[in-house]
């Protein structure tokens, strides 16, 4: 998909929204400032949050809690973007929070922290590539 603008980027992120499911784990690429956080903000609009959705740059993982919905009861949105090495994904307990089937996990950054062969898969990939300014690619697969 193209989006020519921020709230674009919302719109494709609210119709993504409505295919979740609990248990589902999105990787989200692309470059600094492509849209990643922007996507989830979008995401969990849709899921009816309304308090500020921050980026979890700094905080790691920041955790949503969704009231009325049929199989999703906790957004869970990490970032990877500063770990160095998959090491320091262990010590974040992921696997043991996938396994809660209510779980949905929305990863920026994924590659920085799971490795090839980890246990970690995901069932939505996204991948966003800057245009230019206002315009970005968006492929959902
Ligand atoms: N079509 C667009 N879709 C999404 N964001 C856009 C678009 N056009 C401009 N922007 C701007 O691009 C920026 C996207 O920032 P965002 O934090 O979502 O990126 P990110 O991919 O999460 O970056 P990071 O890797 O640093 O976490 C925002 O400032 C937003 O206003
Ligand atoms: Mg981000």
């Amino acid at each position: 998909m193209i989006s020519n603008s921020l709230e674009e980027t919302k719109n494709i992120a609210h119709k993504f929204a409505s295919t979740l499911v609990g248990g589902d784990v999105v990787f989200l690429e692309g470059d600094l400032g492509a849209g990643k956080t922007s996507f989830v903000q979008g995401v969990l609009e849709a899921l009816g949050y309304t308090e500020p959705v921050r980026s979890p740059t700094f905080s790691i993982m920041n955790m949503y809690l969704i009231a009325n919905h049929p199989t999703i009861e906790r957004v869970i949105h990490l970032d990877f973007y500063r770990f160095e090495s998959p090491r320091e994904v262990h010590s974040l307990g992921l696997e043991e929070m996938m396994e809660n089937k209510k779980n949905v996990f929305m990863i920026e950054w994924p590659k920085n922290g799971i490795e090839n062969g980890s246990d970690i898969r995901y069932t939505r990939s996204i991948k966003f590539r800057s245009v230019n300014e206002q315009t970005r690619e968006i492929l959902i697969s």
